[in-house]
């Protein structure tokens, strides 16, 4: 099986990475929710080598993700889960949680259930960070996004880009407060949530 290779995780890596490092400095392990590729999870777990990184995602990508991961060869890497978000998250607590490029994908109840499984499993004063593009009052940010979510919904009417004030109340409900929301390029953002 080839590797599976993701052109916009190369571009995007080390933005995020820039950001991510001082917001999770005193994080132990992170927990990756859709970790796609795989690639996000090599470089982060490579550059922060006392952060242990789980990944997970569906069954069908484990196979592609699994490969990065042995290929890395990184003590404080962890090969993927099962984690769908339709299901129980198969984890008990965990000190961070870290999601890039899903909320527009999933469903939007799938995001609800991502921040039930938030509340449920996110420790005292944990960290949640989500990468993406999203909307601001229901108005897009670019004409690029604009395009890209007419796209997302001719594919899956259920796909589609999220407006931000409904992802901040979503976690406000969770127990999260918006610390951050930072521009990243092409148009995305990363938002930094810190728990009660
Ligand atoms: C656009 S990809 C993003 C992958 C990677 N995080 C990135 O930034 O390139 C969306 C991811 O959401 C995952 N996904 C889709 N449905 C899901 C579900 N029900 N539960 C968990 N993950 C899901 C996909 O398998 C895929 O890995």
């Amino acid at each position: 099986m080839t590797k599976p290779f993701s052109q916009a995780c190369e571009n995007n890596k080390d933005p995020i990475l820039a950001l991510l490092a001082p917001f999770i400095s005193n994080i132990s392990s992170v927990l990756e929710v859709g970790s796609g590729t795989g690639q996000h999870a090599v470089h982060f777990a490579q550059a922060l080598p006392e952060v242990v990184w789980q990944t997970s995602d569906l069954a069908c990508n484990h196979a592609g993700i699994t490969q990065w991961c042995d290929e890395a060869q990184l003590d404080n890497l962890r090969r993927p889960i099962t984690l769908d978000l339709t299901q129980h998250w198969p984890v008990e607590q965990v000190p961070a949680i870290y999601t890039a490029n899903t909320f527009h994908i999933v469903s939007p109840q799938l995001v609800v259930r991502f921040f039930e499984g938030v509340k449920r499993h996110l420790s005292p004063h944990g960290k949640v960070v989500i990468y993406g593009p999203f909307n601001y009052q229901g108005q897009y940010t670019s004409v690029s996004n604009a395009e890209f979510d007419a796209f997302l919904k001719s594919r899956d009417p259920n796909s589609g880009i999220r407006d931000i004030e409904w992802i901040v109340d979503l976690a406000q409900a969770a127990g999260l407060e918006l610390e951050a929301d930072h521009a990243m390029p092409a148009n995305n953002r990363l938002l930094c949530f810190i728990g009660q």
